[in-house]
């Protein structure tokens, strides 16, 4: 058995299917390059991710918020809504296709940084939101555009702080600390130092103080672990200090980052005892809090997706081999061209192992250097015509697609409603 292969993708007599329908068939079926997504491997995802949390005491809700930005395909959040899932939205376009989808205000939680007034408006055109915010310097202008929404009932509200250390998988991906590991200084959440400020001047403008938010950062593995839990200490510690400042939260939200399996040396994050130490920590604090969340993008969705794409011929160029494929990555799967460290397996659908295999560099055909899906794979030597696999293609690809070079984003489609 192949290190990938799970219940949405599988190999029988070397050819891969999905679910029970043979990827080469839906290739000659819609065409490529196609996006194709399984709503039962999400759900499956879903039901391992509720199984870590499950120790939770009585009266203490675990709120799974899914975050759209990893792929907001409608059937895929239809599929998630019927679960009583919640939504992790960015921007105003994300908390309306969010709304269209059928989620209640309630179960929508809006955390954008940058905002402009307008963002705002557009927001509170849903007032039972809730807004988290994500500097002190937002406060003036969502009071504004209540003001403009003429919004009476209170307004829920969340803090974004930065707990001053962070994870990611690359150091683009790492959203909280002073600096990323390259030096980039981090533009997410409020510094240790104005939390409790933040926390009053809401408060004095009427908002509703609901929660403490952070993010640390995207793709987690084992490795990561250790980081995670103090910053999950970091968390109660804070809200004790605005307990004694007298806020009382409702509900504390750890945000996401815990990865699934990109690669096969990749040790998993260990979620089970990721969820035990927030649930023992929570319990013994005696903060009296009512609700944990937890804003999943990548774990739930990563997995459930691939991009099949066509080999258009193989060539030769000072000692390498391409298979030169009808894709680009910007327009498809943008992870490992814009991310040194992102890796999606590459799999030849009509064959998946075999005894002889080539060192083979996956190309797109964008005018860019860095339009390649895969460097130096190992695999059986694709003949032109056939279908490759790029895996792990359900988060972050078609959310991140652009039209570079004026080519097409592939169309989608979601398995069980095909
Ligand atoms: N919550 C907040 C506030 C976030 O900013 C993010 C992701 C998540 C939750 C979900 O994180 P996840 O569970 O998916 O790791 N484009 C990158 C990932 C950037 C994620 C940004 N924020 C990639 O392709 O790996």
């Amino acid at each position: 058995m192949n290190w990938w292969e799970n219940e949405f993708l599988w190999v029988k007599k070397n050819k891969l299917y999905l679910e029970d329908l043979q990827a080469e068939q839906l290739a000659k079926k819609y065409g490529t390059p196609l996006y194709v997504y399984s709503r039962q491997k999400v759900l499956a995802n879903l039901r391992r991710l509720r199984q870590a949390f499950e120790p939770a005491p009585p009266g203490l809700e675990i709120r799974i918020a899914y975050a759209m930005k990893a792929n907001s395909h409608a059937g895929l959040l239809k599929a998630l809504l019927k679960e009583g899932v919640f939504i992790d939205a960015v921007s105003p376009a994300e908390v309306e296709k969010a709304i269209k989808a059928g989620f209640h205000e309630g179960r929508i939680l809006f955390t954008g940084t940058s905002l402009s007034q307008e963002d705002f408006e557009r927001v509170l055109a849903h007032p039972g939101i809730t807004v988290n915010i994500d500097a002190f310097e937002q406060i003036e202008s969502l009071a504004a555009a209540r003001r403009r929404r003429r919004i009476k009932s209170p307004v829920r509200v969340s803090v974004r702080w930065n707990p001053g250390l962070g994870r990611g998988f690359s150091s683009k991906t790492v959203t909280a600390g002073e600096r990323s590991s390259d030096g980039t200084p981090i533009k997410f959440g409020v510094e240790d130092s104005r939390v409790i400020e933040t926390f009053k001047r809401l408060q004095t403008l009427k908002f509703l103080p609901v929660g403490l938010h952070q993010h640390l950062g995207s793709g987690w593995t084992e490795e990561d672990f250790p980081v995670a839990v103090r910053a999950v200490d970091r968390m109660i510690k804070k809200a004790k200090e605005l307990q004694a400042a007298g806020f009382n939260l409702e509900c504390l939200d750890f945000g996401g980052g815990f990865g699934p399996k990109y690669l096969q040396e990749e040790r998993l994050f260990p979620l089970e005892e990721y969820a035990a130490y927030i649930l023992g920590k929570v319990e013994n604090s005696r903060l009296g809090i009512r609700a944990i969340i937890v804003e999943p993008g990548k774990y739930l969705v990563a997995e459930a997706g691939i991009l099949l794409v066509r080999v258009e011929y193989l060539k030769k160029n000072y000692g390498h081999l391409f298979a030169c494929v009808n894709a680009g990555t910007y327009n498809t799967v943008p992870r490992p061209a814009i991310y040194k460290e992102a890796y999606h397996e590459i799999v030849n659908v009509s064959q998946v192992n075999g005894s002889k295999k080539d060192r083979i560099t996956v190309a797109g055909h964008l005018c860019e250097t860095a339009d390649i899906f895969g460097v130096e794979r190992m695999m059986p030597r694709p003949q032109p015509g056939k279908i490759l696999a790029v895996l792990m293609a359900g988060a972050y690809c078609r959310s991140m697609a652009s039209n570079f070079n004026l080519r097409d984003i592939p169309q989608e489609i979601l398995l069980g409603s095909v």
